[in-house]
């Protein structure tokens, strides 16, 4: 009986013992559990903030890549005004003469409005004129129908760089290497526009070279040379230098004693308001100026019974006093001292138009390719530059008004 009650007792103990374990380890998981789940809080909040920080970089991320993405349209739209106003795409007359002083400085004309309608006289007549090569093949037979009305290469300049090419020669007396180099084609394109330009330009041109009336001329004449009665024009001769040419022929006809060089000579007849009214084609420059002004001819342009002046080169009295033309040479170089008022005043509207002949001529030699040597191969278009140089010469304003 004890030993159940001992037995019992030991039961209950051990229950109690069991219990009071369990219990334990219940309070044990719970604590750890309510631990675990409070990390978890925690941990979540932390993640959720890490997210919010993330969330925000993001924005800001994407507020820098909107600007960034504006700035790039903005930049992509001015790289194409850039490409579009590129330099060297543009055409070189919008380059080079962006004003009327660089007009001047590069053509020679006053105004780019001037130049643009000079071009625009001309230029019809170049595009008429331009052929490029010639085909000169019979072998091949061709389809006439199918011939473009204009042959040759493709142009890679625009006219007026063309017309611009060509005054720039005239004007700067540039090699054609430069200038091929400057508007960036080939030499030989540059020859044949040049060549082009220089033949069209001069028979266009010529027009505005011509003797007037003597009506026409009593009206134009400046104040100043009132005195003067009846002045028709005043002559001179000028000299161009030129490269030494090939054979002794040549050499002696083309050698100036006066200048000590070879030289070509030209006659210019200028009216009282200094616009040039002839220019005449270039001999050699071995001819004196009598033998100039008569093979010209032009005294058979001077109406009777006017005034011509010349400097006192110009032996030809005698045949003015045939064509009964008032002859008059600069006066008081001979022992002439004594001098009437009058006489004294005619004597400096006189010495006022001398000047004008010489103020004109170094008009036209500010065309450099005048007052360089001109090279040989350049003389055969001698004559079409003069007309070229002085025509544009009488664009300018008068020296007299
Ligand atoms: C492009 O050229 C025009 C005039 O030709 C000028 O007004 C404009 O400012 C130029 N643009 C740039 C981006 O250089
Ligand atoms: C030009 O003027 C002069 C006087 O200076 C005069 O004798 C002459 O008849 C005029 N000529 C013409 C064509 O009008
Ligand atoms: C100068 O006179 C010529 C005629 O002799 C005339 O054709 C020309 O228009 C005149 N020039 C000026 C600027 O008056």
């Amino acid at each position: 009986m004890q030993t159940v009650n001992v037995f019992f007792s030991l039961l209950s103990l051990f229950s109690v013992m069991v219990r009071t374990v369990m219990f334990f380890s219940c309070m044990v998981t719970v604590a750890s559990l309510l631990c675990f789940g409070w990390m978890l809080k925690s941990k979540y909040f932390a993640a959720l903030k890490e997210i919010n920080k993330l969330k925000d970089g993001l924005h800001k991320k994407e507020l820098l890549l909107t600007r960034y993405r504006s700035n790039c349209i903005v930049l992509r739209r001015e790289n194409q005004k850039l490409k579009k106003n590129c330099t060297c795409k543009l055409p070189i007359h919008e380059i080079t003469i962006k004003d009327d002083k660089n007009c001047l400085f590069y053509t020679g004309i006053e105004k780019i409005s001037t130049f643009v309608k000079l071009f625009n006289f001309i230029f019809p007549y170049v595009k008429r004129r331009w052929v490029g090569f010639k085909f000169t093949s019979t072998i091949l037979k061709r389809k006439f129908s199918k011939i473009p009305a204009r042959m040759g290469p493709e142009r890679k300049l625009c006219g007026k760089d063309e017309f611009l090419m060509l005054l720039m020669k005239l004007r700067l007396g540039l090699l054609e290497k430069d200038l091929a180099n400057r508007f960036r084609v080939s030499m030989s394109t540059t020859s044949r526009v040049i060549r082009t330009w220089l033949k069209v330009s001069s028979s266009i041109m010529k027009s505005l070279i011509f003797v007037p009336d003597q009506g026409v001329l009593n009206i134009t004449k400046p104040p100043v040379f009132k005195p003067i009665k009846n002045l028709h024009s005043i002559i001179d001769a000028t000299e161009l230098f030129i490269e030494t040419p090939k054979g002794l022929i040549n050499q002696r006809l083309t050698w100036s004693q006066y200048k000590h060089h070879n030289t070509l000579k030209v006659l210019v007849a200028v009216s009282a308001n200094s616009s040039v009214i002839f220019m005449s084609p270039a001999y050699v420059g071995g001819i004196s100026d009598k033998a100039t002004t008569l093979h010209t001819d032009y005294l058979s342009l001077v109406p009777p019974h006017t005034t011509l002046m010349a400097d006192k080169g110009f032996n030809i009295a005698d045949e003015c006093n045939e064509r009964s033309i008032h002859f008059k040479v600069p006066p008081g170089r001979r022992g002439q001292s004594q001098l009437s008022a009058a006489a004294l005043k005619a004597t400096s509207s006189i010495a006022k138009l001398r000047i004008i002949v010489e103020q004109v001529i170094g008009e036209i030699k500010t065309f450099r390719i005048l007052s360089q040597e001109i090279p040989i191969s350049l003389i055969p278009q001698v004559d079409d530059i003069l007309i070229i140089c002085s025509a544009l010469t009488n664009l300018k304003k008068p020296i007299y008004k």
